[in-house]
């Protein structure tokens, strides 16, 4: 095993209101180069798409959830293995990749991709995305904007990116969403490293701690989007006070109905979640369940929770009108064939 660094770096900005917060956490270990760019996965949105007419289909816009960031990359001594690992990981995945894939399964569909950024500190100086709710608003009026999204649209979410359509959805119902698809998302957060399972490793929990100190504090909240969909079961009350992405869009504070609302136009919401997922803590995040309040071990399903108890969003009655779809995926985070594609999920496009 290999050594590691935790570096908490501040960076500054001309306007000083911007302040950025990373961890890097950098070792020679191939999945905390995954956790790296799932930590830094950031910020930006470029967006990419063909103009060919709907031809009857319907548009898909994909949000990615584990961006590139060449020249953050190009920071460390490890560049070269975490190309690798993103080469291995999520070169199949590559937004190019699955709008290509998608295109040949439903000819003439048109697919948007809206595509977290390559240069995470530069926009980020700029300081315009990197508050979730920010970006959630920019899409919301990208896709406003798009005359071929007009009758609507299928969500496909990876990773957080899953989390972030969601939170599209339930705020923005115009273009109205017709199916969510979520591959690998953490509806209810993240509290864990990868491969660092409930409270095993000391590294880990030390760098959890680390995160957890100051993942409420508004600054944090504000700049790193991690922090946004932090969820501390230990620290039920901060998590619903300061959490202002997740907490917000989870009905933590109260019940916006609107939200409610608005989930519920969805005709489907597809959620998959990865067996042998080592990258997302707690897995049961990709069903939409969690840890118990309270304590870091014991998990409940979304259907034992209070917010389906009290159907705080919906969900129990989209679970009722059989809306909700719960896949499950053999393989590690957002690894899946072209065939369980196919099989699984593109019935939902069409
Ligand atoms: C509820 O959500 C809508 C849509 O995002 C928003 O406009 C409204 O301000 C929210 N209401 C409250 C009380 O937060």
């Amino acid at each position: 095993m290999s050594f590691i660094i935790i570096v908490l770096y501040f960076f500054e900005c001309k306007t000083f209101q911007l302040l950025q917060f990373g961890l890097l956490v950098v070792s020679g270990s191939r999945m905390t180069a995954a956790f790296l760019s799932f930590l830094l996965a950031g910020p930006v949105l470029l967006a990419a798409g063909s103009h060919d007419s709907n031809n009857g289909t319907t548009p898909v816009v994909l949000w990615h959830g584990m961006g590139e960031h060449p020249s953050l990359y190009r920071a460390t001594h490890y560049v070269q293995r975490v190309r690798e690992f993103c080469d291995s990981c999520c070169n199949p995945l590559s937004m190019g990749a699955i709008k290509k894939m998608i295109e040949e399964e439903i000819s003439g569909v048109y697919v948007l991709s809206l595509m977290i950024g390559k240069n995470v500190i530069e926009d980020t100086e700029n300081g315009f995305f990197s508050d979730v709710n920010e970006q959630v608003s920019m899409v919301c009026s990208q896709l406003a904007q798009d005359p071929k999204l007009k009758d609507g649209y299928n969500g496909m979410g990876f990773s957080q990116g899953a989390q972030f359509l969601r939170a599209v959805a339930q705020r923005c119902p115009s273009p109205p969403m017709k199916a969510l698809i979520s591959i690998g998302g953490q509806h209810q957060g993240v509290y864990g490293l990868p491969r660092c399972p409930g409270e095993s490793s000391h590294i880990c929990d030390m760098i959890r701690k680390a995160l957890n100190s100051g993942a409420y504090t508004d600054l944090v909240q504000k700049h790193l989007v991690q922090a946004q969909y932090w969820h501390d079961p230990l620290n039920d009350n901060l998590y619903k006070k300061h959490s202002l992405f997740l907490a917000d869009i989870n009905q933590e504070r109260g019940v916006n109905e609107t939200y409610k609302k608005n989930l519920q136009l969805l005709e489907k919401f597809v959620m998959v979640k990865f067996l042998q997922d080592t990258v997302v803590d707690p897995v049961d995040t990709e069903w939409f369940g969690f840890l118990k309040t309270g304590q870091a071990k014991e998990t409940e399903t979304l259907q034992e929770s209070v917010l389906y108890k009290e159907d705080r969003l919906g969900l129990a009655a989209m679970d009722k009108a059989k809306k909700l779809v719960f896949l499950a995926s053999e393989g590690d985070h957002l690894q899946f064939t072209r065939d369980w594609f196919n099989k699984n999920l593109l019935p939902y496009l069409r």
